[in-house]
């Protein structure tokens, strides 16, 4: 690529900058993590005013003299969305950033320990060292046999390993279980007419029931069960109208007039897919009789070169 004319320099510092944007993009998750960690949102939250960055770096347990990173922490994240900068009319609004403090913003409310839909464990969860490392073997997986980069790296099969590993099967539950409940709350509240009617439901690979059981409460009427892995519903207990039942969804799953499968499709491969829908379709009526599908999931929506992740139900 020659440099000849301003064009092609411009077009060469624009590839290097998107380049750049990938290579560092982790810096993004890391940084957010390390606030979580740091326990920032929730110390803001108490604060109940604009915080100074003196006050907040007073009100953290680090060492004192990491306080140049904190303010460099917190531009990334004033930069990424999570917190906004505003004046503050004290005294002490004279400091090194101009008499301006921190707030949240309704992203980093969602990250509150105390919030009841905060997704802080889900992030947690995934941004764990061991969900994180099979990252670093992708390209060997691409060279080998394994059927997941997981595997690769850790010998196993996710579900398998946290059939063995109580801590890892205990944060990836707490995960799903935030994310179910923010969900659920908007499902409940917007698509309650896709549960009206139903006699019963079983909620496929339902963790450790927060969706069925949101489900059942709101609908004394409906019979749910919820249906995972043993290792996943052993000693959770149910109500008058939810049970927990474990099997392996690729061989038989619990009759009912609905199957709800709620962020399990995007995990397996379309023959796998295939497996799990042909018992879905065993296990509930014929749609003139009543049967019911629902799936809720991941979409990748392209626009304009950006790619965002939602969920939708299907
Ligand atoms: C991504 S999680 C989704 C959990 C839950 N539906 C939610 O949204 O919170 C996938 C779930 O599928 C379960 N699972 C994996 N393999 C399964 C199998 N063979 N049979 C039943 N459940 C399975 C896992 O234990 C896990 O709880």
């Amino acid at each position: 690529m020659a440099l000849q004319n301003g064009e092609l320099s411009k077009e060469l510092l624009d590839s290097q900058a998107h380049i750049w944007n990938h290579i560092f993009s982790f810096i993004n998750s890391m940084s957010l993590k390390c606030a979580i960690q740091l326990q920032i949102p929730d110390i803001i939250h108490r604060h109940g005013a604009p915080m100074l960055l003196s006050e907040l770096v007073e009100a953290l347990a680090i060492n004192q003299e990491r306080t140049p990173f904190v303010y460099r922490l917190m531009r990334i994240l004033v930069h990424s969305g999570f917190f906004v900068k505003q004046s503050v009319s004290t005294p002490g609004g004279n400091d090194e950033e101009g008499g301006e403090g921190y707030l949240l913003t309704p992203v980093s409310r969602l990250l509150l320990k105390e919030e009841p839909l905060s997704v802080r464990p889900l992030l947690l969860a995934m941004l764990d060292p061991m969900l994180m490392d099979p990252w670093q073997h992708l390209s060997k997986w691409f060279q080998n046999d394994d059927v997941t980069p997981f595997h690769t790296t850790h010998g196993k099969m996710f579900w398998d390993l946290a059939g063995q590993e109580p801590k890892l099967n205990q944060f990836f539950n707490e995960g799903m279980a935030s994310d179910a409940r923010l969900v659920t709350s908007v499902i409940l509240k917007d698509c309650r007419g896709i549960f009206e009617g139903l006699d019963s439901i079983v909620d496929v690979g339902g963790s450790s029931g927060t969706v069925a059981e949101a489900i059942a409460k709101a609908f004394p009427n409906i019979r749910c069960i919820s249906f995972d892995l043993p290792h996943v519903v052993d000693g959770l207990v149910g109500s008058n109208n939810l049970t927990f039942v474990g099997g392996d969804m690729f061989e038989a799953i619990p009759r009912a007039d609905a199957v709800l499968l709620n962020w399990i499709l995007h995990d397996w491969s379309d023959e796998e897919c295939m497996k799990i829908l042909k018992q879905c379709r065993k296990a509930i009526p014929s749609k003139e009789n009543g049967g019911k599908l629902i799936i809720m999931d991941m979409v990748v929506k392209a626009e304009k070169g950006v790619r965002k992740m939602g969920k939708a139900l299907l």
